[in-house]
């Protein structure tokens, strides 16, 4: 008989994101972050290759990021507006984990294999952080595709991407649940 864990399921059919833009200090230390990312860190990887990596950017780190990525706004000629989406996602973030897609050389596990596993590391991460009592989003944007950016400010390889910006903090407000997807939509139940 399955031994259900209804905690769990709960957490799960009621998780949602808090905007980053809602969230403040204080972040989670050193001590609150390590179960996060060990939880992050238990995500499924087909052949075990630990195609991924965490930077964790707090305090000054993350003032840094923001001046860097306003600057490269400005170099790039982009209108302002989106340039500050760039440098405030560092600015306004109590806390910030750069998932790093970090694929391997491997004749056995394809590299798309490889990039769900990130993918899914982000997941999982975002759902331990939620669970843990903090805030937390999962962001992109502009920033984390400029190879510049990504190389020269964060230290990504060529071979590197950024698979998500995941902020953490204290959350200030719950926001309401956004539409679900229609199961009937999404579903094929094939039974012969
Ligand atoms: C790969 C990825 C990148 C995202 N990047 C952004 C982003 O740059 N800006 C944004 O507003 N939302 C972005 N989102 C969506 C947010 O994470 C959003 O809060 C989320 O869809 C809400 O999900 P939830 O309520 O189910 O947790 C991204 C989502 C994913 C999966």
């Amino acid at each position: 008989m399955p031994v259900p864990n209804p905690a769990a399921m709960e957490f799960l059919l009621s998780r949602r994101s808090r905007p980053a833009k809602t969230l403040t200090g204080p972040a989670p230390d050193r001590t609150a972050l390590l179960p996060i990312l060990e939880a992050a860190a238990r995500t499924p990887d087909h052949g075990k290759l630990e195609p991924w990596r965490f930077i964790v950017l707090q305090g000054d780190a993350l003032a840094r990021l923001a001046e860097a990525a306003g600057a490269r706004g400005t170099a790039l000629g982009l209108a302002e507006d989106v340039a500050g989406k760039g440098r405030k996602q560092f600015a306004d973030s109590p806390l910030c984990v750069a998932v790093v897609e970090s694929p391997k050389d491997s004749p056995k596990v394809p590299a798309i294999e490889q990039t769900y596993s990130a993918g899914a590391v982000c997941l999982a991460l975002l759902n331990a952080a939620l669970a843990s009592g903090w805030g937390a989003n999962w962001l992109t944007g502009w920033i984390a595709e400029d190879r510049e950016f990504v190389e020269q400010t964060l230290g990504l390889a060529p071979h590197e991407r950024i698979a998500g910006f995941l902020h953490i903090g204290t959350e200030t407000s719950a926001p309401p649940d956004r539409p679900r997807p229609d199961l009937d939509a999404v579903v094929s139940w094939v039974s012969e």
